[in-house]
């Protein structure tokens, strides 16, 4: 696999110059998950090398950027929904310039819709071409301002150095590999982001020298499936010795990654995390479903007994950890035996915190071609069982850490007045009053008590 390497645009750069007397503003939103976050953050770096400024409303902007998920159907309404709102400000403003990237971008059938019935978006461009947004701009006004909505680029190269601008100095998110070849049955994200590339070793590590020695306090390495980084790379190195690797760093940081996907979770990654001080005592793990027979129709390569074996085997090697998950309810043909399943799943591991999802038929997947015969509204009945159920333990969780001392990270505002909020190794909040203490910290707190899963605190001395 090739790498390139980013270079300034140097005729975009003076394109902007000449067209707007004073730097113009763009408004950048992202939705959906963190992989799209920094993608987002690579967005406005870019922009900013080319002399645009960033805004936070729409109504300030030069350029409006959505950055948009298709894992559901729901993400796409929002954003349709979102882009037919900005048509009064292209009528008022007819030289802004409206783009749409992402993942929703690199479907066909939304690029038709697009042209079809959304007249007043000017640029839409892949997931793989963030580094070619100063080329579409030059391009639009090269050419009187043509409509630019771009076919998906297929690319099987990682560029390097492209300009990021990242939203907080003590969190930073490191992308080590893109795109998934997991195709299970229910996701759109092979088909949207394509085959699975890793970076290199060196330039994981230089970026997360970079973030350390800027003082970024969490980094958390982002894939569609970390565990497996390193296919496909010259140099034999898995997920684990990444970890090892990016470790044996100097600083005062911790780290973080998502997603890992259970099948390719070794033993092996559990004893380095247990051996790591440096990496955080929480686990996601998605499993989607308690039923073997509904995991098999996912594709998922796992049985409830192998996931049970893996979170049992981290439980013993890394005291006090942590897990949350992903779970889908009404997968077609869920049955009630397979949610309950699910529901004894849940009991078992007892999960922090859990990320849950109504299916959603997505075009072209291999599921979309299932039956779905359970109506909605039992899907929905389903999901407030598993609601409820999960509150409970999570309650649970949060009670029995109160009376420990943990080290935190102040991330920002309580809900409370005049609290602060900051996230612990197991990625529970706690509220605390500061004191001194400052949003980007680390402190130690003591834990005095729990509403529901916020926990309330107090700064713990020494
Ligand atoms: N419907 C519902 N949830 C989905 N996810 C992915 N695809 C779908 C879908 N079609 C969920 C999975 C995944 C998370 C990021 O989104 O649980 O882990
Ligand atoms: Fe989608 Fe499965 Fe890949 Fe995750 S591992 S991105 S759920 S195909």
């Amino acid at each position: 696999m090739q790498t390139i390497h980013f270079t300034h645009n140097e005729a975009a750069a003076r394109a902007v110059a000449e067209r707007y007397v004073t730097p113009p503003l763009a408004y950048v939103h992202s939705y959906g998950c963190q992989q799209n976050v920094s993608d987002g953050e690579h967005l406005k770096g870019v922009l900013l090398d080319i002399g645009y400024g960033l805004c936070n409303s729409p109504e300030d902007a030069d350029l409006i950027l959505f950055n948009t998920c298709a894992v559901r159907e729901h993400a796409e309404q929002r954003v349709f929904g979102n882009v037919g709102a900005l048509k009064r400000l292209k009528e008022q403003k007819p030289e802004l310039i409206i783009g749409l990237c992402g993942c929703m971008v690199q479907q066909p059938r939304i690029l038709d819709k697009l042209r079809a019935s959304y007249p007043f978006v000017d640029l839409a461009f892949g997931t793989n071409a963030i580094d070619q947004l100063p080329e579409l701009l030059l391009e639009k006004w090269r050419s009187g301002g043509k409509r630019l909505l771009k076919a998906p680029v297929a690319r099987e190269n990682i560029v390097e150095e492209i300009p990021v601008h990242r939203e907080s100095p003590f969190r930073g998110w490191l992308p080590i590999m893109y795109g998934c070849d997991n195709f299970c049955t229910y996701c759109i994200v092979p088909y949207v982001r394509g085959h699975e590339r890793s970076r290199s070793p060196q330039d994981v590590l230089d970026e997360f020298r970079g973030l350390v020695a800027s003082g970024c306090k969490e980094i958390t390495l982002l894939g569609q499936n970390v565990n497996s980084y390193g296919k496909g790379l010259a140099e034999p190195i898995d997920f684990a010795g990444l970890l090892e690797l990016l470790c044996a760093e100097p600083g005062d940081y911790h780290i973080r990654f998502m997603t890992s996907h259970p099948k390719d979770a070794s033993k092996r990654l559990i004893d380095v995390i247990a051996a790591q001080p440096k990496i955080c005592r929480h686990l996601h793990l998605p499993v989607q479903s308690g039923s073997d027979r509904i995991l098999a129709q996912m594709n998922r390569h796992y049985t409830v007994g192998q996931y049970l074996d893996l979170i049992d085997y981290a439980r013993q090697k890394i005291p006090g950890v942590t897990f949350s998950s992903d779970i889908i309810v009404g997968f077609p043909g869920e049955t009630e035996e397979d949610f309950a399943a699910t529901l004894a799943l849940i009991q078992k591991v007892r999960y922090a915190q859990l990320f849950t999802f109504i299916y959603s038929k997505r075009s072209g997947t291999r599921a979309a071609e299932l039956p779905d015969p359970t109506p909605r509204s039992e899907k929905t009945a389903r999901m407030t069982r598993l609601l409820k159920a999960q509150d409970e333990i999570a309650f649970g969780i949060a009670a029995s850490l109160v009376g420990g001392v943990y080290p935190a990270l102040i991330e920002g505002r309580g809900r409370q007045e005049g609290t602060l909020s900051a996230r612990l190794d197991n990625n529970f909040l706690v509220e605390f009053a500061p004191g001194t203490a400052q949003v980007g910290q680390m402190v130690q707190l003591a834990i005095t008590g729990a509403r529901g899963t916020m926990l309330q605190g107090r700064l713990a001395d020494g």
